[in-house]
């Protein structure tokens, strides 16, 4: 149930105020200072648990509404942060979402507007405001959704809460409730976070966390703090798919598929990296990647990774996807030739050499050499100007390459 607590806030009439008016004035030139008091405005909020509604009011006449459009300045700060939130409104209250914040400052003024020119004409001043509310005991909460249904939310337990706590999470999403699958638990045996597997998620609508800490000591209903997130912006994407590397006119090409998304999977949503071994990483927009090179290293790599960008702001990228590997097939070719070519020569090679011995330990050495050691030699022989072409054709492709690398050097050194 809502509790009401309405505080009126004392009305800061001061050298403040005069001081605004007076830069303000300065600013627009010709200000009528007229009834500041009407325009004061008083403060109080209305808390309902999730969220806590700011209202204020003042004692503009029925003229001045009439007369002029009336909006307000609202400004308010969480305890603890920078931030100043400012913004201008038409209605006199607000929904602040106090999320795992302990309280805020909030400051109000009122304009006038000259409703032909949508001048300021007239500006009360500030009125301040304070909220404070129950203790937090938990920070750093932070949750990611995962290869499409898994869920998990962490947080850290704040050193000043009280000993015998227990922290216990729950959401809401389209309009059911979700006890935790699984706590994560600390060392001291506190819920640290938790793990859940199987949901299904509405991306574009909210969930809504509710983590409430009680006290183990009372039965008291302990202290709830809430947080609510789109699907869409907390889901890591698994990395793409199918990722293929093919090697056509001197140019290395990636091709990849988008993984499955509990969001929209059109194209346009998707941003992209790809990661060749040692290359600096480039953003992609589309489904594949040229990479031209000059000199086809012998062995590379190529990762790609994603993440949501142009329809939903997220910052969470997908782990790298599995190394795919680019070989240079004419290189691969050839020295697996020479390789195969070099391991039979030396298997000839030692059976020569055994047959030799054989032959020398059993016959008469002066008997001629069998013929099927001369086979071998013919054998050999042939083998051997295939070697040597193969040898060649080595050297060319070591020339071919000192030239690529002569090249490279050079647009280095241009560089
Ligand atoms: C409006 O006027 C009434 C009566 O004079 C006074 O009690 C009240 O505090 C005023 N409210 C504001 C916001 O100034
Ligand atoms: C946060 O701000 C409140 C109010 O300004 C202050 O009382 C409190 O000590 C601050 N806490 C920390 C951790 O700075
Ligand atoms: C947790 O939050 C505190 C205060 O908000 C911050 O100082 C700290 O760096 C955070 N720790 C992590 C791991 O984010
Ligand atoms: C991802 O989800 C699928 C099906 O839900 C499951 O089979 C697979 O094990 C999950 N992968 C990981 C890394 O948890
Ligand atoms: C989610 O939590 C589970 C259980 O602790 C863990 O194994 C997994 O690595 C976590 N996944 C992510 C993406 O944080
Ligand atoms: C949040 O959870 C607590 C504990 O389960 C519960 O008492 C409270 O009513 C919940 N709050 C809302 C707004 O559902
Ligand atoms: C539990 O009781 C203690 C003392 O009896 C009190 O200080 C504390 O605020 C209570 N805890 C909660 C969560 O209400
Ligand atoms: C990926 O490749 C497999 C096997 O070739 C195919 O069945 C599957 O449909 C492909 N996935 C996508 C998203 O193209
Ligand atoms: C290679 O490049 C030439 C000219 O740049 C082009 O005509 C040809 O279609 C390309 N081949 C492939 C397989 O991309």
């Amino acid at each position: 149930m809502a509790r009401v607590t309405v505080i009126p806030v004392v009305l800061i009439l001061s050298i403040f105020q005069s001081k605004t008016l007076f830069s303000t004035s300065l600013a627009s030139g010709q200000r009528d200072v007229v009834d500041a008091l009407g325009l004061q405005n008083v403060l109080w909020v209305t808390q309902h648990e999730p969220r806590v509604f700011l209202s204020w009011n003042n004692n503009l006449t029925k003229e001045e509404t009439e007369k002029y459009t009336v909006k307000y300045v609202l400004s308010y700060k969480f305890f603890n942060t920078t931030r100043e939130r400012k913004e201008r409104l038409q209605k006199k209250n607000k929904i602040i979402y106090l999320e795992l914040h302990s309280g805020f400052s909030a400051k109000v003024k009122t304009q006038l507007f000259a409703k032909e020119t949508e001048d300021i004409v007239k500006e009360g001043g500030w009125t301040e405001f304070t909220y404070k509310a129950p203790p937090v005991y938990i920070q750093n909460l932070s949750c990611i959704i995962y290869n499409i249904s898994f869920f998990n939310c962490t947080w850290d337990i704040k050193v000043e809460a009280p000993e015998d706590i227990q922290i216990f999470f729950s959401y809401r999403h389209v309009r059911k409730d979700f006890e935790c699958q699984r706590y994560l638990k600390n060392g001291r045996k506190k819920n640290i976070g938790c793990h859940m597997e199987e949901i299904y998620f509405q991306p574009s609508r909210k969930i809504n966390l509710n983590i409430t800490v009680r006290d183990l000591r009372n039965n008291s209903r302990g202290l709830s703090y809430y947080k609510a997130f789109t699907p869409q912006t907390i889901e890591k994407l698994n990395p793409p798919v199918n990722v293929s590397v093919s090697l056509e006119n001197r140019s290395i090409k990636i091709h990849w598929k988008p993984p499955p998304t509990i969001g929209s999977s059109s194209n346009k949503c998707f941003l992209y990296q790809v990661k060749i071994t040692d290359r600096k990483i480039v953003d992609v927009t589309a489904e594949k990647y040229e990479y031209p090179f000059h000199k086809p290293a012998n062995k590379c790599s190529a990762q790609v990774r994603v993440k949501k960008e142009v329809c939903i702001r997220n910052k969470i990228w997908s782990e790298w996807s599995e190394p795919v590997f680019i070989h240079d097939e004419k290189t691969v070719d050839v020295m697996l030739l020479s390789l195969t070519l070099f391991c039979l020569l030396i298997f000839l090679g030692s059976l020569l050499i055994c047959t030799c011995r054989r032959y020398r330990c059993l016959a008469v050495i002066t008997m001629p050499v069998p013929h099927p050691s001369d086979n071998i030699k013919t054998w050999l022989a042939a083998d051997e100007t295939h070697h040597q072409k193969q040898m060649s054709m080595q050297m060319e492709m070591h020339s071919d390459v000192s030239v690529g690398i002569s090249e490279e050097n050079g647009e280095e050194n241009v560089q």
